[in-house]
């Protein structure tokens, strides 16, 4: 945490510092690994076709596995390309002895059936932590799970921020999607938490989100929580990134109102700057995992 430029009462939590440590652990043991001898991880990344933020999201993926010395391939397919094109690439990836872990990158186009795709990359090598074997073994509280990076960067945060206190809160997750809140609450829970899940059909959600110690908000609504939705002290972690028009200028905003929440919560992320970061790093990170385990 460091201090808040804005002079609000909430301490920033700093997901590019955190982000930054976890990378630095990532390269420092592939460094060991390679330094021994040992084959280079690999990371193949698959874009179907040419949405701007996906490719933006990929470059950047590509780029923090160059850094820290993961072997990344990067498979293009045109948009146009079938079910059964993506599908023959996965299984080609999943025989691939020199290949680890294997990212598709969401969202797919529409004539492509996005679990049916999931649910053929090799659980061993499923980085994102999406298909239905990692998410019954993070269920089950298996220790060889691969655990998606959102909500595993929102753990790594909470530790960094709250260390052993964090057992016993109460935590409330804003957000029930596969990819983020309800690996949140089952990660949370593992952590001795106490743990809500409210969504868009919750009733009474402000006073819901009110007795929260620890607000984890992934919805995709530009500041929809307001600072009477949150408890004096709490910590807020923000995992929203949506882009709006402000006084006409293009600005990123997140699910939370940040300036008012921050002068209510005890420590809250910015947006950009708090949660994106982690997930990059925890993508790495999964990397490594799967590497690990693939080797033995
Ligand atoms: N699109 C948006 N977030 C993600 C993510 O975490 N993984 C993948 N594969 N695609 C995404």
């Amino acid at each position: 945490m460091t201090e808040n430029p804005k002079q609000t009462e909430a301490a920033l939590i700093d997901g590019k510092a955190i982000a930054q440590q976890v990378l630095d652990e990532v390269t420092q043991e592939v460094c060991q690994l390679t330094a021994a001898g040992q084959a280079q991880p690999c990371l193949a990344v698959v874009l179907v076709g040419e949405d701007p933020a996906s490719q933006v999201y990929v470059r950047n993926k590509l780029l923090k596995c160059q850094q820290a010395g993961i072997q990344s391939r990067e498979h293009r397919l045109a948009v146009q390309s079938t079910e059964s094109d993506l599908l023959g690439l996965l299984e080609t990836l999943n025989r691939d002895p020199q290949v680890h872990g294997i990212l598709v990158q969401l969202p797919l186009p529409k004539h492509i059936d996005e679990q049916k795709v999931i649910q053929a990359i090799a659980p061993e090598k499923d980085v994102d932590g999406f298909h239905p074997v990692n998410m019954g073994r993070l269920m089950a509280g298996a220790p060889d799970r691969l655990v998606p990076c959102t909500p595993l960067g929102c753990l790594i945060m909470l530790r960094h921020t709250l260390g052993e206190r964090l057992s016993g809160k109460h935590v409330v997750v804003v957000g029930r999607s596969n990819i983020v809140g309800k690996p949140a609450a089952l990660l949370a829970l593992e952590q001795h938490c106490t743990v809500s899940v409210v969504h868009s059909r919750t009733e009474n959600i402000e006073a819901l989100c009110r007795q929260a110690d620890i607000l984890i908000v992934a919805v995709g609504r530009p500041e929809l929580v307001r600072a009477d939705w949150v408890k004096p002290g709490a910590v807020v972690l923000d995992v929203g990134i949506n882009r709006v028009e402000r006084d006409g200028k293009p600005r990123l905003v997140g699910d939370v109102a940040f300036d008012e929440v921050a002068a209510v919560a005890s420590a809250i992320t910015p947006v950009p700057g708090g949660v994106g970061p982690m997930t990059i790093a925890c993508l790495l990170r999964n990397t490594l995992q799967a590497y690990r385990q693939q080797q033995g």
